[in-house]
């Protein structure tokens, strides 16, 4: 058990929140109330130690007045934001998985507070952060999101990502859902009680939307692997980005599971016993229980 037995966390269902978040990258000319701001705090510290046990910091930056032109730090991608948040993750093994499982936890609940989000590792300025966060020798920044309310119409930048990423727009479930072997589709029926945690896998934010989870449900068990891009480049050294989206796709799952009171707990099956295909990494297993 990895997550907060104290599901009253979130006042929406996760299941409903996780389909209302978006990336948002047009602000509105509103603060942050102080209460919203320890709230977030608050529960940054308050997350259970993730699978692999890497646990980061987390903590709100201000870099200026909300709702006044492109947010500095993020390459003109953020308009109007006001409000950072930051995590800090010392390095090791499942650092990045860790890292996404958790600070999706927190962007789930800043959509409960009807704030507005943006996971971003590419397009962000990590040095000026740095400091004002004193980052140490031996931590690194994955990803930061602006926070804040969002603005009544997106912006041209905004509209443009969006629709250049396709960030609408899912792979559907015979690429990503496996029923036995990966390339054996599992159909959304035949998934029964686990089609709605998958569904949320789906759903999930990933960088440049490329969607790399693959999942296979194998005598009960559902396993879980990283399918890098063809041409993937990991885009910053502070990061591996893919992996921060096989943790997102984890956070998603159990949440779900756990709201539909289906329990299991992650393990890890190393070494994985068959031959993968290329560019394909096996990350956990969910064994339901
Ligand atoms: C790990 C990660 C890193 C991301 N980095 C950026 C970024 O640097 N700049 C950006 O504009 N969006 C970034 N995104 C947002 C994705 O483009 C977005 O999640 C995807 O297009 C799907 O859209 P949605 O979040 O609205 O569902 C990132 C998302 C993830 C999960």
């Amino acid at each position: 058990m990895t997550l907060k037995e104290d599901t009253m966390t979130y006042k929406t269902s996760i299941i409903d929140l996780i389909q209302r978040r978006k990336s948002c990258r047009s602000y509105a000319p509103r603060p942050l109330e102080p209460e919203t701001k320890d709230r977030l705090h608050a529960f940054g510290t308050s997350l259970e130690t993730p699978f692999w046990g890497n646990v980061p910091r987390f903590d709100l930056v201000d870099v200026g007045p909300p709702g006044r032109g492109r947010m500095p730090g993020t390459y003109g991608t953020i308009k109007g934001a006001g409000t950072f948040l930051v995590g800090a993750m010392k390095r090791g093994p499942g650092d990045m998985e860790d890292f996404g499982y958790l600070f999706e936890q927190l962007i789930l609940l800043a959509t409960d507070l009807d704030l507005a989000t943006c996971w971003i590792g590419v397009t962000v300025a990590r040095g000026p952060l740095q400091d004002k966060i004193r980052l140490q020798p031996q931590e690194t920044i994955p990803a930061v999101s602006p926070l804040g309310y969002p603005a009544r119409r997106r912006g041209l930048t905004d509209t443009v990502t969006r629709a250049s990423l396709g960030s609408a727009r899912r792979k559907p479930w015979s690429e990503m859902f496996f029923d036995g072997e990966l390339g054996v589709p599992l159909d959304k029926q035949a998934a029964g009680d686990y089609a709605i945690p998958l569904e949320m896998v789906r759903q999930g934010p990933s960088a440049t939307n490329k969607q790399p989870w693959r999942v296979v449900r194998q005598n009960g068990a559902f396993h879980f692997f990283l399918q890098r891009a063809a041409g993937y480049t990991r885009m910053t050294s502070a990061a591996d980005l893919q992996r921060i989206d096989m943790g997102i796709a984890m956070c998603h799952f159990e949440l779900a599971a756990r709201e539909l009171s289906l329990d299991g707990n992650w393990t890890a099956i190393k070494p994985w016993p068959s031959p993968l295909p290329k560019r394909c990494e096996y990350v956990v297993s969910w064994m339901p229980n």
